[in-house]
């Protein structure tokens, strides 16, 4: 796995691990893993734009399947657009080169951000326009594009989702726009707070981590013979935008409080990209079922980080 110490790949490394056994999974990281993580197993230093060095590593771990997670993220990657290119589309037409040399299939991670403004905003379709304007966006459809590609020109095995925004209480996100729902969870702990930089109506669709790696590991046991889409499935559990998320957090949290400052850059990012997304074809081809909602999602974040941040225990009622 690339990106293994990044918000998906610290919690995808141990489902792995525990699925297929400690030895089986070796996690990668362009940082260098913390000392004391408790994690167990094989750990290397990979960067993605050295081809050489993921060969390395596939080579001489026997690597069959390559989890490609190492990306930045909207925000940081608007900052830095050149750096994004880079990374995200160096990086993973390396990793298709290597996994084509080396018989690896490969999970490689989309999102609602590769879809645009010229998108139907609603029940976004799986098979729709996709001409985003920001640059996440253009390597995210780039990415789609050159995976189907391998698979299509070298039988590659290659799967993805196109995420919508994911909430976690393990590692934090780094440079997203649908960052604002994990910090208002922090917020509400820390400060019975949060200051958000999206407008209160910016909906978009969310994700609990736990359903997100559970996708993952579906979608790359599927049966290759039901799969149409394969790059990528659109996917969703919850939908709400910021007001929605500030009044269920409010159940559990009475008194907590949020007000706005809207960051024009994470907001434009945000209206380029789909209200609601329609997730049928993963729903049909692999029997996709979320099993987090909004409540729960809710109740199990708080329940959690309540303990993480502060030493009594104040679970959600
Ligand atoms: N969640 C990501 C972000 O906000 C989009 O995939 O950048």
């Amino acid at each position: 796995m690339t990106g293994a110490l990044g918000q998906i790949g610290s919690e995808l490394v141990s489902a792995l691990r525990s699925r297929y056994g400690v030895d089986r999974v070796v996690a990668s990281d362009v940082r260098m893993h913390p000392r004391g993580s408790g994690q167990n197993g094989a750990f290397e230093y990979v960067d993605v734009t050295n081809g050489r060095q993921l060969q390395g590593v596939v080579r001489r771990h026997g690597v069959d399947t390559i989890y490609h997670l190492a990306a930045l993220l909207s925000a940081v990657a608007e900052e830095k657009p050149q750096v994004a290119w880079n990374v995200n589309m160096g990086g993973l037409y390396r990793v298709l080169e290597v996994a084509r040399e080396n018989h690896c299939a490969v999970f490689h991670p989309s999102s609602i951000g590769a879809f645009g403004p010229g998108t139907p905003r609603e029940a976004t379709p799986q098979d729709t326009i996709q001409r985003p304007n920001t640059i996440y966006g253009v390597t995210k459809v780039s990415a789609e594009l050159l995976c189907d590609y391998y698979h299509h020109r070298f039988q590659v095995e290659t799967r993805g989702l196109r995420f919508p925004g994911l909430i976690s209480h393990v590692a934090p996100p780094g440079g997203g726009t649908s960052d604002y729902a994990v910090e208002m969870f922090f917020g509400a702990i820390r400060h019975g707070r949060y200051t958000c930089f999206l407008r209160p109506d910016s909906s978009m669709d969310m994700m609990f981590m736990p359903d997100a790696i559970r996708a993952t590991i579906e979608l790359m046991e599927a049966d290759a013979n039901k799969l149409i889409h394969r790059n990528a499935f659109n996917l969703t559990a919850m939908n709400f935008n910021p007001r929605d998320l500030a009044a269920a957090i409010a159940v559990c949290r009475p008194g907590f409080e949020i007000d706005y400052e809207v960051d024009p850059v994470r907001q434009a990012i945000a209206d380029s990209w789909p209200l609601s997304v329609d997730d049928r074809a993963a729903r049909e081809e692999w029997g996709w079922r979320p099993e987090y909602d909004l409540a729960r999602t809710c109740e199990e974040m708080l329940d959690v980080l309540a303990k993480k941040l502060k030493p009594e225990d104040e679970r959600c009622p």
